[in-house]
């Protein structure tokens, strides 16, 4: 079966929330060591051009041995915070998606709690690979939206240098750490979040894994020594699902709100690729001058790459109040979503 995003549609009638919600502060952090292609040169079999002609990447981030994810995930809710005016006592969940849990468990939304000083509201972790910042901003804005709660702090951060094979060629050269959040309120103003869409295809799960130290290979001498402990990556057809599954998941978000492309002020896709953000550029419509990419300094950061590209292009003024955005995001799984915002 191909990739399609036949996701849990809400009828067009459903559309409006209960109450609308808002994104109403952005914040990211990234560690400051960089790990540019000429690094990567002389750890493998690999060249700059190579790099860049192939996936747009000139370098990333890495976070040093001492840092977890959830300080990075810290140092970015702190940010979305302070600009949202919100004081961690008024946070009421905490939704953080991650690949690279400081621990299998406890999961690191807990630890992001206790280091952030919030009350003891529920915390969990989504594991949606890339997906799971989109994934997190639906359940954070579904638990708003009914009046369950009125703040939530949604965090995307990975530290992917953990579980990246720096022997693998087809791979280390195309992720990094760091970390994305955003605070969700509801405001009175009808705008916020209009639409989202998910979805999954678990048929394919072999093309993008890490599958050893869970319960089917849990962590052994031969597990190891079999190197399964790091990302696996059929990179050709991740790239065709990846293109296929974000421009199904845009065109039903956009639909969801009788909207389309030339409504959208600017498009934030998921940073893995720039020949994927192309592709999917040009099946969308969309104009260059539209779509935000800052994969080129980063690499792909998973769940963290979106709200990182968020957070810089909301504070480069790449929209304003009242605007139209766009996100779409792909990961492993195979998992999809999208997310139209009214500014
Ligand atoms: N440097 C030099 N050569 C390399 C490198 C490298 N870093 N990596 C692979 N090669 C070689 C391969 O060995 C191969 O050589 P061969 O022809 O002699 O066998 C050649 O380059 C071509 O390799 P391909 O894998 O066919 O290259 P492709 O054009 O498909 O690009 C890439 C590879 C960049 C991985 C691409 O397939 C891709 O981006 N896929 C999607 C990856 C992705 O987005 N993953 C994450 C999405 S979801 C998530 O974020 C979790």
């Amino acid at each position: 079966m191909t990739t399609s995003a036949k996701s849990n549609l809400r009828s067009p009638k459903s559309k409006r929330h209960i109450r609308p919600v808002h994104i109403v502060g952005t914040g990211s952090y990234v560690p400051d060591r960089i790990l540019t292609n000429a690094d990567l040169e002389k750890m493998v079999d690999t060249t700059d051009e190579w790099i860049t002609t192939r996936s747009g990447i000139k370098e990333r981030r890495i976070a040093p041995d001492w840092m977890c994810t959830s300080d990075m995930a810290v140092e970015a809710a702190r940010r979305a915070m302070q600009q949202a005016g919100v004081h961690e006592n008024e946070i009421d969940l905490i939704i953080c998606g991650t690949v690279t849990p400081d621990m299998p468990f406890p999961n690191t939304a807990c630890f992001i709690q206790h280091k952030l000083g919030a009350r003891h509201v529920p915390a969990f972790d989504i594991e949606a690979a890339c997906s799971g910042f989109i994934y997190g901003l639906e359940i954070g804005q579904q638990f708003i939206a009914s009046g369950a709660y009125e703040t939530v702090l949604v965090i995307g951060a990975e530290k992917l240098s953990t579980i990246v094979d720096w022997q693998d060629r087809s791979t280390c050269v195309l992720f990094g750490d760091g970390a994305g959040a955003a605070v969700l309120r509801s405001r009175s103003e009808e705008h916020g979040i209009l639409a989202t869409c998910m979805g999954a295809n678990g048929s394919q799960t072999d093309i993008l894994s890490l599958p050893g130290g869970g319960a089917k290979f849990p962590a052994s001498k031969e597990t190891v020594s079999a190197r399964m402990h790091v990302i696996k990556m059929e990179g050709k057809e991740v790239f065709k699902n990846a293109v296929i599954a974000m421009q199904t998941a845009a065109e039903e978000a956009l639909k969801k709100c009788n909207l389309t492309m030339a409504d959208i002020k600017c498009v934030i896709p998921h940073q893995a690729n720039l020949r994927i953000i192309d592709a999917l550029a040009s099946r969308l419509g969309a104009p260059e001058e539209k779509v935000y990419i800052n994969l080129h300094r980063y690499g792909n950061v998973s769940a963290a790459s979106v709200a990182i590209a968020l957070d810089e292009a909301a504070r480069e003024g790449r929209f304003q109040r009242g605007d139209l955005i766009l996100l779409v995001v792909f990961g492993a799984g195979l998992t999809w979503a999208s997310c139209v915002i009214q500014w």
